[in-house]
């Protein structure tokens, strides 16, 4: 099979690419990226030499090159991860989420449509639902109630993208995932932020009380669940939830990283909180449980794992927040560690 990824230079993009060049599945993967700050091709360094691999400097909004790209390459499933996916950049600068996530999945889905690409899997999020009161847990028929800029425009486009199923009976399919982790994420994200704080020794922003929960899911595991989805030969216009049900506090993950680092509670301060900050996610995902799928990690031993990570590849971390991330990094924290309480 042929691929098409868009953001395979990002965390979740990468490691997708990672596993299907790991296995003799694709006959050709192209990665169409812009490089934004969240693209990265170290990520893809055990992967560049394969002759499988064709990376594709591009942004998504750019139509002509899209169809230029998917004309050529013929690909027999577009796999569509690109977006600004940030939260709390969506917050501070909400225009670029809405190009990317909105008028960039427009185009993929124009291009796909022109040229008859037989598969197009939209990689959503279960921010999409909005915060979820407990004790529920949101199945796929759960209302849309996104609060930020950033789930706002992904809940615009999984509905778009549904929509080209409806209208024009193309072959679209939707899943909707829990907060990932693991190795080559970008430490903007809660978990790498943390654990590469820790490690420099630098204090840990906990947004307000630290009781949000997350459903957090292995980034290993949720690239499994969409190469699962694609291979179940699912029907088109179906939509999947996923997640391994791992809900933690955000307290608790901090405590956890914490242990994991060998650091003290001395470094917790409690920040001002974010705006519109969504109090619980959590999903229910039995339907793809039905088909068979299964997370492989607990959320104890992929943390572990993540740690260690980070740990053995302080070259890339330290290159990934030096510069531009200094600049963010103050913008986004400075004021409110300045009026933090341990
Ligand atoms: P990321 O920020 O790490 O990577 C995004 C990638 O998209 C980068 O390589 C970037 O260069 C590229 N990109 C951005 N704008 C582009 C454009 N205009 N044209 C081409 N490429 C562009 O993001 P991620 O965490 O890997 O998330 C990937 C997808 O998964 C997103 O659609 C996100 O909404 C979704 N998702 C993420 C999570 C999570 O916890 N991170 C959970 C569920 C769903
Ligand atoms: P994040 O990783 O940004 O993912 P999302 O907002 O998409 O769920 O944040 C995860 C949780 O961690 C969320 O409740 C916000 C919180 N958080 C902090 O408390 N401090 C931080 O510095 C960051 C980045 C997140």
């Amino acid at each position: 099979m042929k691929f098409f990824v868009t953001g395979g230079a990002g965390f979740i993009g990468s490691a997708f690419v990672r596993l299907l060049l790991g296995s003799e599945r694709p006959s050709l993967v192209v990665n169409f990226d812009k490089l934004t700050y969240a693209g990265n091709l170290e990520n893809l360094a055990p992967v560049a030499d394969d002759k499988r691999y064709r990376f594709v400097h591009g942004d998504i909004c750019d139509a002509a090159l899209v169809n230029k790209t998917i004309a050529e390459t013929t690909p027999d499933v577009i796999v569509h991860f690109a977006a600004e996916s940030h939260v709390d950049r969506s917050i501070l600068s909400p225009a670029p989420v809405f190009e990317t996530n909105l008028r960039g999945t427009f185009t993929m889905l124009e291009a796909a449509r022109t040229n008859k690409t037989p598969k197009f899997l939209h990689v959503s999020t279960d921010e999409v639902y909005g915060s979820i009161p407990a004790p529920h847990d949101a199945d796929e028929d759960y209302p849309l109630r996104a609060s930020s800029p950033y789930s706002a425009s992904k809940a615009g486009s999984d509905l778009l993208a549904l929509s080209y199923f409806v209208t024009y009976g193309m072959p679209v399919m939707v899943t909707r995932a829990s907060n990932n982790y693991g190795p080559y994420q970008f430490p903007e994200k809660l978990i790498p932020l943390f654990v590469t704080n820790a490690f420099a020794g630098e204090t840990l922003p906990v947004y307000g009380d630290g009781m949000q929960v997350r459903d957090w899911i292995h980034v290993e595991d949720h690239c499994d669940a969409l190469w699962h989805v694609l291979a179940l030969g699912a029907r088109d216009g179906d939509v999947f939830n996923v997640s391994a049900h791992n809900e933690v506090p955000n307290r608790d993950v901090t405590a956890a990283i914490l242990r994991a680092t060998g650091r003290g509670q001395e470094l917790i301060r409690h920040v001002t909180d974010r705006p519109g900050h969504d109090r619980r996610y959590a999903l229910d995902a039995s339907k793809l449980r039905a088909t068979g799928w299964a997370p492989r990690w607990t959320f104890e031993d992929g943390l572990a794992a993540t740690v260690a990570w980070y740990r053995a590849h302080e070259d890339w971390w330290q290159a990934v927040k030096s510069g531009a991330y200094r600049d963010y990094y103050t913008r986004m924290y400075g004021d409110r560690l300045r009026t933090a309480t341990p």
